[in-house]
């Protein structure tokens, strides 16, 4: 559905619940989020027969499966949250542990955010747990501005910890003055 140079983002099948449940398993990848972990074989069929299900173009959550070109193998998910007056969504992102720090989850954002605003949307946000360093350099590498920090605002799923959370977000002119400078009001 969105194609980068080295990934293509699509909708889930049937044969990513396998590769799904492996990274969502990894404690060091599920630490900060917001899904139970561990994920049974069981329930990370039925996660991924619902992601299939959603509709990229209606309010909700449409959940992209990050596809790496290079093998044909599930490289993480990417969430997009559009509100119901379509002019702005929320985005989360997960990445398989093996493909972090290459730059992948960088080149799937930009893709997703690129793919929103030029379908109109006026505004994206996302939040993270204020110690997942490696999600917030993810979000300003790529244009978001951190607008605060909400204290243990979030209670974690697994853990049951009250956590801080920053809160970020990114405005369509933002983003065409970041890709054309030369076009900056
Ligand atoms: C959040 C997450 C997706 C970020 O992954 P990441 O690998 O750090 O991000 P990228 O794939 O964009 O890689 C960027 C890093 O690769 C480096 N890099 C190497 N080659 C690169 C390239 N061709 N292009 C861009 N960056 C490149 C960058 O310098 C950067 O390193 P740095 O973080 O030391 O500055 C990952 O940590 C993750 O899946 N975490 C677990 C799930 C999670 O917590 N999700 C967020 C919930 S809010």
């Amino acid at each position: 559905m969105i194609e980068t140079p080295r990934l293509t983002l699509r909708r889930f099948k049937a044969t990513d619940a396998a590769p799904l449940a492996a990274y969502r398993n990894d404690p060091d990848i599920a630490r900060y989020q917001a899904w139970p972990s561990p994920l049974s074989p069981q329930a990370a069929a039925d996660t991924v027969r619902r992601y299939a299900e959603q509709d990229p173009d209606r309010p909700g959550w449409f959940q992209y499966a990050i596809e790496l070109k290079a093998d044909g193998g599930l490289a993480g998910d990417l969430g997009v949250l559009l509100h119901e007056t379509g002019a702005q969504a929320d985005l989360g992102f997960t990445l398989a542990p093996h493909l972090h720090r290459q730059g992948y989850a960088t080149e799937a954002v930009q893709a997703v955010i690129r793919h929103l605003f030029a379908r109109g949307l006026h505004r994206v946000s996302a939040e993270c747990d204020a110690r997942n360093t490696a999600s917030a350099r993810l979000l300003e590498r790529n244009g978001f501005q951190r607008e605060g920090r909400r204290p243990e605002f979030t209670r974690n799923i697994n853990t049951g910890e009250w956590t801080d959370t920053l809160l970020y977000g990114l405005l369509a002119r933002d983003w065409s003055d970041l890709i054309s400078p030369s076009s900056a009001r």
